[in-house]
């Protein structure tokens, strides 16, 4: 037996879970997994809402089958050409030869370049429409969400939205396939990690997409994106979410990430995180950069107002591990945050100097004084640690009223 699930009647969830990879786009770290989600409406036509990974592709083909019982599939809308959900487009057209393809003139140009040509071409449009049977599919060009042909399906007679990689996140579904039949805590999380480190970048054109939906005034009753939950209870929590993430809109609490060989670099943190604790401050969070990959990092950051960054100084320059965080940063959209920084230096500085540098690049706004301790810090250095700390307790307590 397959595991299929019935949105409504007629609307299928035919996804597939990925145990197996370690590493999404062979870069981001998957520890509990991901699912590459796929939708399938039996109406008088047929039609299937994005594929998977090539390596489902046999598992995909036969959800499919056991839900058309050898009726033909009609078409197939590709929202999203990146290959966790094209992998299987080439072995569905060669299974249903008569399939077609319904994307963007830009869908298509991918799709050649990827695999192609291929055949049966259903070129839409901004605002097309394309009937069904008694399901009505409105189509909506969302570019940039996270690639340029990227775009949504609206489903107008049940209100399900397609929305592709938007409001999807890491995980498998274990078992529990809507919002209402899992713990989203952990979902959350893992989908504010997919979305500060994948769409991130793109956060004016989410802004944008979310504008467009909001004033076509269609109701959003299911949203089934690409991966995580779908969201059938209570499909405002993840708009709303999105929306804040795509405005850079920050909770109270302090990030503070530190580069240490030997420990010394790590105390200032721990003498940091203690004095915006007493200052009233819950939300603290320290990471060793050489530990937790840079993608939880980013999350977090992408959370939180307050960021202190630490650094030894190694080889004359940043600590590798905090040398990645910094680059990643600069290549983000993060705005608008409050700085604090610290670190050591030995017999060669360059761990401090750097991120002051990285201060000036990325123009956030600096809290208290840079401070650089000479191989261990001693009184003077966890002062000016202290004095950080009181000053970024001041500015978050100041913005809670
Ligand atoms: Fe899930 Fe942009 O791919």
């Amino acid at each position: 037996m397959l595991t299929t699930a019935n949105i409504t009647d007629e609307i299928y969830y035919i996804g597939v879970n990925d145990r197996e990879t370690r590493l999404f786009e062979n870069l981001w770290p998957l520890d509990r997994g991901v699912s590459y989600n796929a939708y399938l409406i039996d109406d008088e036509k047929t039609a299937v809402f994005d594929t998977v990974k090539n390596t489902k592709t046999n598992v995909f083909i036969e959800k499919i089958d056991s839900i058309l019982n050898d009726r033909p599939l009609d078409y197939l809308v590709i929202n999203h050409m990146e290959p966790d959900h094209s992998g299987a487009i080439k072995a569905l057209q060669d299974k249903y030869p008569d399939l077609k393809l319904v994307g963007n003139a830009k869908t298509f140009e991918l799709l050649d370049d990827f695999y192609g040509p291929l055949k049966n071409y259903h070129t839409i449009k901004d605002g097309d429409q394309l009937s069904l049977g008694k399901h009505t599919l409105n189509f909506y060009l969302t570019p940039m969400v996270h690639w340029p042909e990227t775009m949504m399906t609206y489903e107008s007679t049940t209100g399900t939205l397609f929305s592709m990689d938007a409001f999807g996140g890491f995980g498998t579904l274990d078992g529990g396939i809507f919002d209402d039949e899992v713990n989203l805590e952990f979902y959350m999380d893992e989908t504010r990690r997919y979305y500060s480190n994948i769409v991130g970048k793109y956060g004016a054109m989410v802004q944008k997409a979310l504008k467009k939906l909001k004033d076509a005034h269609i109701a959003m009753n299911i949203i089934a994106p690409t991966h995580g939950p779908v969201w059938r209870s209570d499909p405002q929590c993840i708009i709303d979410h999105y929306d804040r993430w795509s405005r850079a809109e920050t909770e109270e609490g302090v990030v503070i990430v530190y580069g240490s060989m030997y420990g010394n670099t790590q105390k200032m943190a721990d003498v940091i995180a203690r004095r915006l604790s007493e200052n009233g401050i819950k939300n603290i969070r320290i990471y060793d950069a050489s530990k937790t990959h840079v993608s939880y990092l980013i999350s977090d950051l992408w959370r939180f107002k307050g960021v202190v960054l630490g650094s030894c100084a190694y080889n004359t320059g940043l600590f590798p591990t905090m040398e990645t965080l910094v680059n990643k940063l600069e290549n983000s959209q993060l705005k608008d945050r409050l700085l604090g920084i610290f670190g050591t230096a030995s017999w060669s500085g360059g761990g401090v100097s750097n991120l002051n540098k990285f201060a000036e690049k990325i123009k956030w706004q600096q809290v208290g004084e840079s401070v650089e301790a000479r191989s261990s810090p001693k009184e003077k250095d966890f002062q000016q640690c202290i004095a950080i700390a009181d000053e970024m307790a001041e500015l978050l307590i100041k913005e809670r009223s």
